[in-house]
């Protein structure tokens, strides 16, 4: 089918939405008058670059605790920082607290695009998402999910990213202008439940008719991807200082990775490994023989792990004194969380 024959997407992708949408807690319940704007925006934010599994928790965990806009903005950045803890890419709390701030401030969040693309942390995909799903607005939303599905509809060959401003045009031209809100979730959800990544279910597809990607017998070759260039190797050291049962925690500095977070002591990210040549203290340090590797999006971080323990009035760094038998809920994030858990077993 070529580009120009207009397809009839919305209205069978809607269907199978009524009959097959996911029970998501930021979802206005069936026979529900709209979701209500806070929950829409703490999802979209929380799922910008997190799977909705992993999403739900930390969800019920923040909403539980502050219910409102007016009530996140309220919150100590500490206490926050430390909630988010976990769920990675921690520039998104920072933004998250600003946001909060901004719209209590204003009175409410504003309901469109251009406006929504004005406050902290909300890109275009996320100012598009609001719109169309708190406020039901036209807007024209794609995700990884809807890439996948838009390239398959389309056999678009061209590889991402250079074929986004493509795929967002076809987008376009198949999102309705009512229930755009619900057209966007049918689109991602379809994405994850049945358009997969490896192994589509297409006989299950409201679209199959339409899609040219079935059409062509390998739908799961879209979309087509750019070869990327390998991710360099990074190394650095973890310092587990401890005195009296407790441990010595650092806040890292608010900008730059994991920026504002809790955090053991390190130097900066190195080319080759540092050793101790960052070490905060001289002490009689013990290099454990586990190391801990950890992924980041722009590169792979292998840390070496050096323990001391040191007199009860010895001066120290500046830092917080953690009881080490409840490290489990000082709020560090996952690459300090793993490395506390391995020096924990020193101890075992
Ligand atoms: N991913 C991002 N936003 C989503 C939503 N509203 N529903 C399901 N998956 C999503």
């Amino acid at each position: 089918m070529s580009d120009n024959v207009p397809r009839t997407i919305a209205a069978p992708l809607l269907k199978w939405y009524d009959a097959h949408a996911r029970d998501l807690p930021w979802r206005a319940r069936p026979g529900a008058n709209a979701p209500d704007p806070y929950r829409v925006w703490l999802s979209e934010v929380m799922l910008q670059q997190t799977q909705v599994a992993s999403v739900i928790p930390y969800f019920e965990k923040f909403t539980a605790r502050w219910p409102s806009f007016e009530a996140l903005a309220a919150a100590e950045d500490a206490e926050l920082m430390a909630a988010w803890a976990g769920l990675g890419y921690y520039a998104r709390a920072r933004n998250l607290l600003a946001c909060a701030r901004a719209v209590a401030a204003r009175g409410s969040l504003p309901e469109t695009e251009a406006e929504l693309l004005g406050l902290p942390g909300i890109g275009g995909y996320t100012a598009a998402a609001i719109a169309a799903i708190a406020f039901g607005q036209r807007a024209v939303v794609v995700d990884a999910n809807v890439e996948r599905v838009v390239t398959r509809l389309f056999a678009v060959t061209a590889p991402l990213p250079g074929a986004r401003p493509r795929i967002r045009t076809l987008t376009d031209s198949i999102t309705p202008d009512a229930r755009a809100g619900d057209f966007a979730q049918a689109m991602m959800d379809l994405g994850s439940t049945l358009c997969t990544a490896r192994a589509p279910r297409c006989l299950a597809c409201p679209l199959r008719e339409q899609c040219d990607g079935f059409a062509t017998g390998a739908p799961e070759m879209f979309p087509v991807k750019a070869a990327k260039p390998a991710k360099p190797q990074r190394y650095g050291t973890m310092f587990w200082i401890e005195r009296a049962g407790r441990v010595l925690l650092v806040r890292r500095p608010a900008k730059g990775l994991l920026g504002g977070m809790c955090a053991l002591p390190t130097g900066p990210w190195a080319d080759s490994p540092p050793g101790l040549a960052d070490a905060p203290i001289s002490a009689e340090w013990r290099m454990l023989d586990e190391q801990v590797r950890h992924g980041f999006t722009h590169f792979n971080l292998d840390v070496a792990l050096a323990a001391a323990t040191i007199p009860e009035h010895t001066d120290a760094p500046q830092g917080e004194w953690w009881p080490i038998a409840e490290i489990e809920s000082a709020g560090l994030p996952t690459l300090f969380a793993k490395a506390a858990r391995t020096f924990g077993r020193m101890h075992a």
